[in-house]
């Protein structure tokens, strides 16, 4: 199985459009401090040909630029990608799908409660209706939406996207609408789970034995977005559990037998970011990779 991570960051992407803060800054100096990053996505194929994209990011366009596996390659209209799987209803996750369009065939799947958000909204249509078919997948049943790779999708403690939040909101609620998916190929197994909000012991025992996660990292410390000083919000407010702290994924997995650990939708207040740092250095010693773009596994 072929992986390469398209996009390593969260939402709003690295550096993110309106933001000073350092880290932030150090990305637009280019000095390769703090690497910029594009929106949360990742590409798996079984055999390097037909490529399953796992979330479409605002930034798609150019991560199919920069990455040549997923360039047309015959004919005069022509996409290694055969389908499209989501995660989530977030914009970084389904904002590209917009970018999808010029009638390019293609199976887009989700669970129907991350579709139902996707179809009710009529901009998506520009994704022709003709030949995008929507394939609603029920949790904990195997698919096959490139041949020779098998998905199973499993909820994961999340919330409703940011757009479609509402006063009945529950935070950390399993449902539908925010999924981790278990990839294999070839007998290898990743787990892609860019979304969690708590490690469940659930949770742990379903990616027990992979080969990889790809986990969330959007924050370091429950406040880092409080301590950049750039807003209100915790990570458990916006469905992410910190890495570290009482209760973060770190701790919480460290006992999980799991080949490569790598966290990806890194927030771009996420200390971590920062090359040689403390923060990275703490991490990477208890065995985690910082994902950055284009990074490619092959398992
Ligand atoms: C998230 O991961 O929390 C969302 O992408 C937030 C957002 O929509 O900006
Ligand atoms: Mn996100
Ligand atoms: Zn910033």
């Amino acid at each position: 199985m072929q992986v390469v991570i398209l996009g390593s960051a969260a939402g709003g992407g690295l550096p993110q459009w309106n933001c000073r803060c350092p880290i932030c800054s150090l990305a637009r100096q280019n000095t390769g401090q703090v690497k910029p990053r594009t929106q949360s996505s990742i590409a798996v194929s079984p055999d390097g040909d037909r490529w399953l994209l796992v979330n479409a990011s605002p930034d798609i366009r150019q991560q199919i630029s920069d990455n040549a596996v997923l360039h047309p390659r015959e004919g005069l209209r022509h996409s290694p990608i055969h389908a499209v799987l989501l995660t989530n209803g977030d914009v970084d996750h389904v904002a590209g799908l917009l970018t999808l369009r010029e009638g390019q065939p293609f199976t887009l799947y989700g669970t129907a409660g991350i579709l139902d958000s996707v179809n009710a909204n009529r901009v998506f249509d520009v994704m022709a209706t003709d030949v995008v078919t929507r394939e609603a997948i029920r949790l904990g049943a195997p698919f096959e939406p490139v041949l020779g790779l098998v998905v199973t999708l499993f909820s994961v403690p999340g919330k409703v996207p940011l757009w479609l939040e509402d006063e009945t909101m529950e935070i950390g609620a399993e449902t539908e609408t925010t999924v981790g998916a278990m990839i294999e190929a070839g007998g290898k197994r990743l787990a892609y789970i860019p979304g969690c909000a708590r490690v469940t012991d659930d949770l742990k025992a379903r990616i027990a034995g992979v080969d990889a996660l790809l986990f969330d990292g959007t924050v370091l410390f429950d406040d880092d977005m409080i301590r950049a000083g750039v807003g209100t919000k915790t990570g458990w407010r916006m469905g992410h559990v910190p890495m570290t702290g009482p209760g973060g994924s770190i701790e919480a997995l460290a006992d999980t037998a799991i080949g490569r650990r790598v966290f990806v939708h890194i927030n771009n207040t996420n200390p971590v970011l920062v090359e040689d740092s403390v923060e990275r250095d703490r991490v990477v010693s208890q065995n985690w990779t910082v994902a950055h773009d284009g990074m490619a596994l092959a398992l």
